[in-house]
């Protein structure tokens, strides 16, 4: 039998010494893990093609994809793209006689000149009624799977007969507007050139206008100049934020794909859980109880130009954002809606993120690096 002895003592000392070392890694590096590489080391690293960037710290289970360029718009098979079709739809989104009191175009909430959005914290329509959700930016809605803030709007083309009718948006009876429509005769050509004949269906306008809406795509931003090779268009503190949004700062795993936006719905800590503001977001139409206070990742593409934010438009600087994700996005229920049968719970992948102060300014740097302005256009003639 040998003796165990011998081996015992040295054996021992090693799990020590390498428990030593992981403590001290851990303690004294991985809080400033982004900081292990200098500014050139990472211009070098993410000057590769994006299969070589560093490993993105994602959770097990997250649906990822890198993000990068955003590929061309697919138009579906059964609403195929043509130039006229989408200027019939411009024209249409710009109309304020789709709706009932002919004051209000979808273009009075998503103005090319506000971000596609309205600038305001939540929307009003018809009779200035408010609304209470913020108005989503229509910019790349080319690329969303599910639209809404809830997801309950499967195509673009569904989802345009949504304002058209509802009351506190554009208030518009669907025949009523299309004899209202009929009798406009240039509408009537311009029908007869997109579809072969010059009946105008509601189902038809909404066709037109989401053929525009799959053209509203953002501009290239100087995030897409340095994926394209120009080296010098992001800055250091730009990519170092670029490095924490894949790492350290953990927004990767939702702001994913090329979109910086996963089409998936979390709980991000924002559904006013038991106060009159009360949301619950997917839960609504899905009413599965992990739905609770989900709304669907919105692309981080332009965001500079499309606040103020969150489905409560309540966020009016992009620094408070960055600083409640910094604290784990706390959700406090309050006491009175503590017994309620089900409480929503944020998303697992929010956690505390111990970031500097430092950090936190080249994350919000990266933001801007992602956002180009959006191109001002005139609004159309209106067809007589
Ligand atoms: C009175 C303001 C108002 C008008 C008018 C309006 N919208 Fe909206 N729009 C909103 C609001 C608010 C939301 C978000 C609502 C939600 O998610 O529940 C929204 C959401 C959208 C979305 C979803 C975007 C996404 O990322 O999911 C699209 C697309 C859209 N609107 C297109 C239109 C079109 C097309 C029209 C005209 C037919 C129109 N809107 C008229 C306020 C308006
Ligand atoms: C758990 C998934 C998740 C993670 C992780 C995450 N986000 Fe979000 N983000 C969301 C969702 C969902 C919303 C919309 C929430 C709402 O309105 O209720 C959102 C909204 C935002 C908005 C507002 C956008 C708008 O148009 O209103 C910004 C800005 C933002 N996130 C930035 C970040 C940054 C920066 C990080 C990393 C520090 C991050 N997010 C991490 C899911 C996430």
């Amino acid at each position: 039998m040998p003796n165990l002895k011998k081996y015992y003592f040295p054996s021992f000392f090693l799990a020590v010494l390498c428990w030593l070392s992981v403590f001290l890694v851990n303690t004294s590096f991985v809080g400033q893990s982004a900081l292990l590489y200098d500014s050139d080391e990472l211009r070098q690293l993410y000057s590769q093609p994006t299969e070589k960037w560093p490993k993105p710290h994602i959770d097990k289970g997250v649906k990822f994809e890198e993000i990068g360029l955003l590929p061309e718009v697919q138009f579906p098979e059964n609403n195929s793209f043509s130039k006229e079709k989408a200027a019939l739809g411009k024209a249409l989104f710009f109309d304020p006689r789709l709706s009932k009191s002919g004051q209000i175009a979808c273009a009075s909430c998503h103005d090319p000149d506000l971000g596609w959005g309205d600038g305001r914290r939540v929307a009003f329509g018809h009779d200035r009624k408010q609304g209470t959700r913020n108005a989503s930016t229509i910019l790349n809605v080319g690329y969303v799977d599910k639209l809404f803030w809830d997801g309950r709007a499967h195509t673009l083309e569904q989802q345009a007969l949504f304002p058209i009718q509802d009351h506190l948006e554009m208030n518009a009876s669907p025949e009523e507007l299309e004899q209202k429509l009929n009798g406009i005769e240039t509408y009537q050509k311009m029908f007869k050139e997109v579809f072969g004949s010059e009946k105008i269906t509601l189902y038809r306008v909404s066709q037109a206008i989401a053929t525009f809406e799959r053209t509203i795509k953002s501009r290239t931003s100087r995030f897409d100049l340095f994926l394209k090779g120009k080296q010098d268009a992001l800055s250091d503190t730009e990519l170092l934020g670029l490095h924490l949004f894949r790492t350290k700062a953990r927004c990767i795993n939702c702001h994913s794909s090329p979109l910086f936006s996963d089409n998936q719905f979390h709980n991000d800590g924002f559904t006013f859980f038991g106060r009159t503001s009360e949301d619950l977001g997917r839960y609504l139409i899905t009413e599965r109880p992990e739905d609770l206070g989900a709304f669907r990742t919105p692309s981080l593409r332009d965001v500079v130009f499309t606040g103020p934010w969150m489905h409560t438009g309540t966020m009016a600087s992009l620094e408070e954002i960055i600083e409640m994700y910094n604290l784990g996005m706390p959700q406090p229920i309050p006491e009175s809606a503590k017994d309620r049968p089900l409480l929503p719970k944020s998303s697992p992948l929010l956690k505390p993120l111990a970031l500097s102060k430092e950090e936190k300014a080249a994350l919000l740097a990266f933001l801007h690096a992602i956002s180009a302005r959006p191109q001002s256009i005139n609004p159309p003639d209106l067809p007589h």
